[in-house]
């Protein structure tokens, strides 16, 4: 149980002191009871609570899946660039979330955000072997000896053995290629990274897949949603 202003407050319905308002005029009703008691204690996943004719839509955590822009940090909160968070209404700010892994400010795609830290915990976790799948842009041919290097495990610049990655060329050509590549690890830079390995420059980086979960091709860069409840119990079900 819960007090009835810390409830709406946290979904964002106001400050405590204006919920108590809000709760003096009569326009707050619990199981269709009007209520003026503002502390009064509420099962939220259980009462049906409405605040001016609105019925509230409860939930403890909340998953969005963004297309994350290009210029955008995958942080909650930065001294001088815009973050993912500013991009998200007030009424998904109040839940909290952040990122789950990080893409790089230039990194385009596929960025999950929560305020589920179990959840989040077991997706960045290396044991659970997440695959993370981009589509990429390099600046030279790509070739049949980098899919078995990479195949193999890259040596990135501090020595680190990368886990097997799975290479595919959509495009290969010395103007330019463009490629598929799985990873189940996050290293910070780890794509361009393991194309630098190979002497060759990531221009694009687009994450398009994340464990169960593809890009909704409907989201334009910058635009969210909200999972379903099927796909966020496909990705608890790894
Ligand atoms: N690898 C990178 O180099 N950058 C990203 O943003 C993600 C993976």
């Amino acid at each position: 149980m819960e007090r009835l202003d810390k409830v709406l407050s946290n979904l964002g319905y106001g400050t405590r002191k204006e919920i108590k308002q809000v709760a003096k005029k009569g326009l707050i009703k619990v199981n269709g009871e009007i209520v003026k008691d503002n502390g009064m204690q509420v099962n939220p996943e259980v009462d049906r609570i409405s605040i001016n004719g609105e019925e509230i839509f409860y939930r403890k955590y909340i998953y969005l899946m963004m297309n994350k822009p290009d210029g955008v940090i995958s942080a909650t909160f930065d001294n001088r660039d815009e973050t993912v968070i500013d991009l998200l209404e007030i009424e998904h700010q109040v839940f909290n979330p952040f990122p789950i892994g990080r893409l790089d400010k230039d990194t385009v795609g596929l960025l999950l955000l929560t305020n589920d830290g179990e959840l989040n915990h077991r997706l960045i976790s290396p044991k659970w072997k997440v695959d993370k799948i981009y589509y990429a842009k390099i600046d030279k041919l790509v070739t049949d000896s980098d899919i078995k290097k990479f195949e193999s495990g890259i040596t990135l610049d501090d020595g680190y053995i990368c886990k097997e990655a799975k290479l595919e060329i959509i495009k290969a050509s010395e103007e330019g290629s463009e490629v598929m590549i799985t990873i189940q690890e996050g290293k910070f830079h780890q794509v361009k990274r393991m194309f630098e390995a190979v002497d060759k420059k990531v221009t694009y980086l687009k994450r398009v897949e994340f464990g169960t979960l593809k890009l909704d091709e409907d989201l334009e860069e910058g635009e969210y949603r909200e999972l379903t409840d099927e796909e966020v119990a496909t990705l608890k079900g790894f």
